[in-house]
Order: structure tokens, then C-alpha cells, then sequence
């Protein structure tokens, strides 16, 4: 393992791990690595649960993680059908590395229907949080959940009542910091107020749909200004658009069975041929700078105010090496202009003016 260290006067101060930068995540303690690493599509895909990367290949993509310095990983109680198969993988690479344990920061979520049948297994109820956060811990095999995210918000239980849920796991440090996920900037103005009004838990990270090609979604506009402006971390999740910012469907690349995007009937965006323009000027501008798609699309996320770590998806250790060189990639002021005349224009993220 390689420290890299910063001395200042009365102690060390780490600011990346094995070669990977280290961010904040919002205005938290917590430290996590700037690229880390999505594990919803890990499990047991022979038991039918719909995951595509299997035990030992996850261990693989994992251990290959840790040396590479990513070790914020995301994962939910839900992923896969409701199985807890990605939980329940990660818990099998932490108990087989019980001294690692400290050096990834786990988050997962909760929220949707889950672990049975009633009304009340699921939604942000204090029954269902705590449930659902005993049900990860003993998938994963661990004693504490370093973020819990709120999968999504729901309007029926009050912000209070899930707040003093996470409370209470903090406490007992089952939970150690809160984010949300598909959250509007109302529900994030709202969950602020609740919280510094009867002194609970802040929210720090808010995980949103985004990548440079869709930007943020209807209703969710905003946020990553929100985040911003207020040091909030904005975890994007599908920032590769589920595989489609990647040098695989440039025209003349064949696609096929086993190919995510196929399998999951989602290749409908590139019958316009916009975005497989959009894909060629990109391949253009990644080859001159010596990367690929995923790469550029990845440093060009990382340079927006208010972005917190990335959490691409890996199917196989080659992605991941791929995809974690982002991390230390520079744009240069010319590039970027490039890339802000084919991806998402700035100006609709409400950032110019931070
Ligand atoms: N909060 C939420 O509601 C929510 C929703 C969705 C996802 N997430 C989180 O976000 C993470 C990432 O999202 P995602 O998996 O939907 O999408 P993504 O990260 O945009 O795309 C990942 C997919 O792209 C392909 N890929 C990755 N790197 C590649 C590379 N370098 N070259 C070629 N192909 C590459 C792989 O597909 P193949 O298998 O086809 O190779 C992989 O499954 C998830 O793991 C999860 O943790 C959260």
C-alpha cells in the first residue's frame, strides 16, 4: 500500500491512497476516493437473480479496486431483484479480507419494498429503516454502514421520524454518515431545515441520475448547483450511461448478446444517430488527449463544481482500470470547451454563477 502524504506541522495529512485522489464528501470528515466503484450489477447470476458479474469475477474487479486506491464502493439492499446479492457479495470479499475493512468507505441504501411483503417493509418509516439497515449489516458482515443513502424520499412518514431513526443508528454507530438518492432540491431544502431545526442528522451526499450526455433529470433539476453552493456531495450514478459513453458503439463496433445495454433492450438512443455522432467527435477529442470515451466523459464529470466521487459499474478488471485513470486526468481549458460544445450545456446545470 502507498501513503501519500502532505506533512502539516502537527501531523500527516493522507490526500490519496495508492496513487487515487481523495475527496471530501460534502462538507463531511469523511474522505472517500474520487472514482470508486458501483457493484449493483454484482451477485449470483447462476441463482437468476439478474446481476451479470458473478462471485469470482467480483472478487477480481474488488481486490483489483483495493490496489488501485478505489475504495468508496455503492451498492443497495435492492439490487438485482430485491435479491441483497450485491450486499451479500460484498460481505463475502469482507470477511475473506477482515483487515481491509477500514479502508473502504461502504455505503448502501434503502427505501424500496424489501425483505417481505407488508406495507411496512419498505418506505423511510423508523420500523423500516432499522429493519432494513440490520438486514444490510448482516448481509454485508459488518458492524457499521459508512453512508446510508435513502434510496429515494417518500411523502407519507415525516423527514423527522426517518431522521431520528438515523440518529439512533448513529449512536450506536451502526450508521455513520446519511445521503439521499433521487432527491429533488425541495427534498433537500426540506430534510436541511428538519434537520437544524431539531438538531438531527445532516445530510452530506445526494446520489442523482447523471451523465454529461442527459445532464440531471426532470425534477431533479438543480441539484448539482444545490450541491454546490452548499457543499453537498453529488454522487452521479449511471455516469457512463449504462456502458453507452464507451468506445463499444462507435459505428463499425459490433454489439451483441451479453452486451449490457442489448440485454437489458435499452439501445434505442442511438437509433436517431445523434449520440452515436456525439460518440464519434468524442473518440476524436479522446484520441487526441491519449483516452477513451469513458475516460473523457468521466474527467469531464469530475471537473464540475459540486461533483462528489464516481461510481461507474465494472463488468471486468479492464473496465475498472479504464475507467479509475479518470481520476488523474487533466482538461485543459481548450478540451474542455470542446467537450461543453457536445456534451450538456453548462449553462442548464445552473452553474455558472456559483
Ligand atoms: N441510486 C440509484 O437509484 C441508482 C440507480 C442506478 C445505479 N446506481 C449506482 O450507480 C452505479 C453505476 O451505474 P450503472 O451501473 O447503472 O451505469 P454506468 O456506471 O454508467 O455503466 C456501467 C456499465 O457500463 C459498462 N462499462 C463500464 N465501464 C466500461 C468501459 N470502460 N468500457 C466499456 N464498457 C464499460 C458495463 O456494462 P457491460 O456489463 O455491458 O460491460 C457496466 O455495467 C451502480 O453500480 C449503482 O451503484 C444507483
Amino acid at each position: 500500500m502507498a501513503y501519500d502524504t502532505r506533512f502539516y506541522g502537527l501531523g500527516f495529512s493522507f490526500d490519496s491512497f495508492n496513487g487515487m485522489p481523495y475527496v471530501h464528501l460534502g462538507r463531511c470528515g469523511l474522505q472517500v476516493s474520487r472514482v470508486g466503484l458501483g457493484t449493483w450489477k454484482m451477485g449470483y447470476p447462476e441463482r437468476g437473480d439478474k446481476s451479470r458479474v458473478g462471485r469470482d469475477q467480483a472478487f477480481c474487479i474488488l481486490d483489483r479496486a483495493l490496489e488501485l486506491g478505489v475504495t468508496f464502493w455503492d451498492t443497495a439492499n435492492r439490487y438485482n431483484e430485491s435479491s441483497g446479492n450485491s450486499e451479500r457479495v460484498l460481505g463475502e470479499w469482507f470477511r475473506a479480507h477482515p483487515g481491509e475493512r477500514r479502508n473502504i468507505v461502504l455505503a448502501t441504501k434503502m427505501a424500496g419494498a424489501m425483505d417481505g411483503v407488508t406495507p411496512n417493509h419498505c418506505g423511510l418509516s423508523r420500523a423500516n429503516i432499522l429493519d432494513s439497515v440490520y438486514a444490510s449489516l448482516d448481509r454485508l458482515g459488518l458492524d457499521h454502514i459508512d453512508l446510508l443513502q435513502f434510496h429515494r424520499t417518500e411523502p407519507q412518514t415525516p423527514v423527522e421520524e426517518s431522521l431520528e431513526a438515523v440518529a439512533d443508528l448513529r449512536r450506536r454507530d451502526l450508521v455513520r454518515y446519511l445521503g439521499l438518492s433521487n432527491a429533488s432540491v425541495e427534498d433537500l431544502m426540506e430534510y436541511r431545515e428538519l434537520a437544524r431545526q431539531y438538531g438531527l442528522p445532516l445530510v452530506c451526499s445526494v446520489q442523482n441520475n447523471f451523465n454529461p450526455l442527459d445532464g440531471e433529470r426532470e425534477g431533479r433539476r438543480g441539484v448539482l448547483a444545490f450541491c454546490a453552493r452548499n457543499r453537498l456531495a453529488f454522487i452521479p450514478y449511471s455516469p457512463l450511461s449504462r456502458g453507452l459513453l464507451t468506445n463499444r458503439y462507435l459505428p463499425g463496433r459490433s454489439v451483441g448478446q451479453g452486451d449490457r445495454l442489448v440485454d437489458e433492450g435499452s439501445l434505442e438512443q442511438l437509433s436517431g444517430g445523434e449520440v452515436r455522432e456525439q460518440l464519434v467527435r468524442l473518440e476524436e477529442l479522446a484520441r487526441q488527449e491519449g483516452l477513451t470515451i469513458a475516460q473523457l466523459s468521466l474527467a469531464y464529470l469530475l471537473h464540475l463544481p459540486g461533483m462528489g466521487p464516481l461510481i461507474p459499474s465494472a463488468s471486468t478488471v479492464e473496465q475498472l482500470e479504464e475507467n479509475t485513470r479518470a481520476a488523474t486526468v487533466e482538461l485543459s481549458a481548450g478540451t474542455l470547451e470542446q467537450l461543453r460544445r457536445i456534451f450538456v450545456d453548462e449553462a442548464t446545470l445552473d452553474l455558472e454563477n456559483l
